[in-house]
């Protein structure tokens, strides 16, 4: 099937770009456009903008692009297809297709025919006649409900080596194409035969409903085979990034705003049974980065049920990682043993389950409370280990505010020093450091120091502000450099030459510099009473090697040895330069206010020595970048 392009054209036309992301994230109108936080990276500060005249979209900081259905591609991870007949839906206008125009989507449009149609198979093959039987009766058993059963499109393939092969045939559906589906399978002797035979079958929907696998479970115990038996990857099939369960509970994930993760299909269903719909099955296996940016897209609060053996909660910890990093609120919910979701559901009911679930712990009070457990309060060691172990996870939080507010609940909830959880996320980060190439954050540098300085309130006029910038660059210098950098800048400037915001920081490295002492940050954490400069301090600890990646990239002429030293030099340089283009605004503003002859004199000498100043050191700059 192909898609005449009168029709594209006119679903193009009717719909307006605001509209359709503007129902998918929020956005704000700034001037002619409309901005917001960027889905597709995560920011703090929005760079997304939505332009309604040219019907396009352009994100500042992560570069992506494009026009109502490449948002729709990317945002709902649709096919271009799928994305116009979404469209096309919403708009009410029908699509006819042109015949014989084959192409990619063509071939997936078939994959999805045979699909539903085997689907359908299924499931009248569970739903009635005799054959059926011992699967109703299995169902019955696990107190599944007919409605769930239909509501889910559960199935039964009977067992049988062909049944399956023969219904292909019969309706003619595409024999190659359902071995690519992995529904059958052909022997070396060519003959061909079922792949699900006796097993009861869990259709696998994509995000918008489609039918892209099945998963099939055996009845009973599995001795010698494998429990389910899951259709293999397929051009409509990527398992990384579904979620089994979302068609479905998606609408609820938004309104809770908030989503419980299960591992099971059978887990998912029965508290779906129950009434508890805002629920994803994970199927198994650790999270993917594709799953969490779906479901993160729905909402930013995951509780999750962890499998009380040691292998399920291993795989927890990965997942609780990836959702960290996609800035999500991970919260733990532990049933008792031997009790998963279904069971549990099933035995106590829907408002014992969420009665349970008010139990749920942040990911990181749980951390503490289980090494609580194991007696942490009597034993240093295994104090340390928790401290160690907690940070490592906050290290995986991009957002240093909300770092700080688990900091400081953590240290009140189990009487912990805040600093000494803040040293060590602080030796955490050196660590990273050293390994360059461990990116754990992709906002751009620009948007983190638009974070940084509006931990201290900015200067309101601009060349302050770039002042202000600069000087947050010579931090990180003194942050980064050895001795020698840091002695090298203090030869050419003084804490007294810094914004007054800056000057007790700044003074504190100077000081420990005079003394001798090797300049460490943890120290200076101490005894800085500010919490915002603290902030801005982590902050610096954290994305130090992306502030050298970033001159490395741009200065691509210097040699490497001499690219920190250079980059240094022209910091400083800068600065000056801003500075003196300050007492060039001042000379002007004097100039403009004053009718003495003589004075205007002095001001202009002194204006166009301050210029030649100026434009001898923008000379001197060795460095492009800016
Ligand atoms: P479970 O063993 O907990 O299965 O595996 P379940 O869904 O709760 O099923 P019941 O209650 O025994 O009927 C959790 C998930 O791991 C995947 C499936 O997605 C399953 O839902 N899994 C498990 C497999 O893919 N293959 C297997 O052999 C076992
Ligand atoms: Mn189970």
């Amino acid at each position: 099937m192909h898609i005449p392009e009168n029709i594209i054209e006119e679903v193009r036309s009717s719909t307006n770009i605001v509209d359709i992301i503007g129902e998918a994230i929020s956005i704000k109108k700034r001037g002619r456009n409309y901005i917001g936080l960027c889905p597709f990276h995560s920011e703090k500060t929005p760079s997304f903008t939505v332009s309604e005249d040219k019907q396009i979209y352009h994100c500042f900081g992560c570069h992506s692009g494009g026009n109502v259905f490449s948002f729709l591609m990317n945002y709902e991870k649709i096919s271009y297809l799928e994305a116009v007949q979404e469209l096309a839906s919403r708009l009410g206008i029908t699509i006819e297709y042109d015949k014989g125009n084959f192409n990619k989507q063509n071939d997936n449009e078939v994959y999805y025919d045979i699909n539903t149609e085997v689907g359908k198979y299924f499931s009248s093959n569970l739903l009635s006649g005799k054959e059926g039987e011992p699967a109703r009766n299995y169902f019955d058993k696990r107190s599944i409900k007919l409605k769930t059963i239909r509501e889910f499109g559960l199935g039964y393939a009977i067992p049988s080596k062909d049944a399956l092969v023969n219904f292909l045939t019969d309706r003619k559906l595409n024999i190659e194409k359902a071995l690519d589906l992995g529904l059958i399978g052909r022997y070396p002797s060519g003959d061909l035969h079922d792949k699900f035979a006796g097993r009861i079958i869990f259709p696998i929907f994509s995000t918008h409903g489609r039918v892209v696998a099945f998963a099939g479970r055996i009845m009973g115990n599995a001795e010698n085979t494998a429990k389910y038996l899951n259709s293999p990857e397929s051009d409509i099939y990527t398992k990384g990034k579904i979620l089994y369960g979302l068609s479905f509970a998606k609408d609820e994930i938004r309104t809770k705003d908030n989503v419980i993760m299960v591992e099971g299909y059978m887990d998912l269903i029965s508290l779906y049974q129950a009434g508890i719909k805002n629920v994803v099955a994970v199927s198994g296996t650790a999270l993917t980065d594709d799953q969490a940016l779906l479901i993160s897209r729905y909402t930013k609060n995951v509780t999750l049920i962890f499998d009380a053996d040691l292998a399920g909660q291993k795989a927890s910890l990965r997942s609780i990682e990836i959702l960290l990093k996609k800035n999500m609120d991970v919260k733990i919910l532990s049933l008792p043993k031997d009790e998963d979701p279904d069971s549990f559901v099933t035995k106590f009911g829907k408002e014992a389950f969420e009665k349970k679930l008010l139990e749920s712990k942040s990911f990181f009070e749980y951390q503490i409370q289980q090494y609580k457990i194991k007696g942490m309060d009597n034993d240093v060691n295994l104090q340390t280990d928790a401290i160690r172990d907690v940070v490592k996870h906050l290290s995986f939080i991009s957002d240093n505010l909300k770092i700080n507010l688990i900091i400081k609940a953590l240290a009140k909830e189990f009487n912990l020093r805040e600093s000494l959880l803040e040293d060590e996320l602080a030796k955490q980060m050196l660590f990273y450091k050293q390994q360059p190439y461990v990116q754990f954050d992709k906002r751009t540098l620009k948007e983190k120091k638009e974070v940084e300085a509006s931990l201290v309130k900015p200067p309101e006029n601009k060349i302050d502000k770039e002042i202000f910038n600069i000087e947050l660059e010579l931090l990180r210098i003194l942050y980064e450099g050895d001795s020698k950098i840091i002695e090298f800048i203090f030869r050419y400037i003084t804490p007294e030459d810094f914004m007054p915001e800056l000057y007790d920081l700044i003074n504190l490295i100077y000081e420990e510099h005079l003394s001798g002492v090797k300049v460490e940050i943890r120290r200076l954490i101490e005894k800085i009473p500010d919490n915002n400069i603290k902030s801005i301090l982590f902050s610096i600890v954290m994305d130090s090697y992306i502030t050298s990646g970033h001159w490395e990239e741009k200065d691509l002429f210097v040699s490497p040895e001499n690219r920190f030293e250079i980059y240094a030099k022209d910091t400083i340089k800068r600065h000056k330069i801003k500075l003196l283009e300050k007492q060039i605004n001042e000379v002007h503003f004097e100039l403009n206010n004053t009718d003495d002859e003589k004075r205007t004199m002095e001001l202009l000498t002194s204006k166009v020595n301050l210029q030649n100043e100026v434009v001898k050191l923008q000379n001197e700059l060795q460095t492009l970048f800016n």
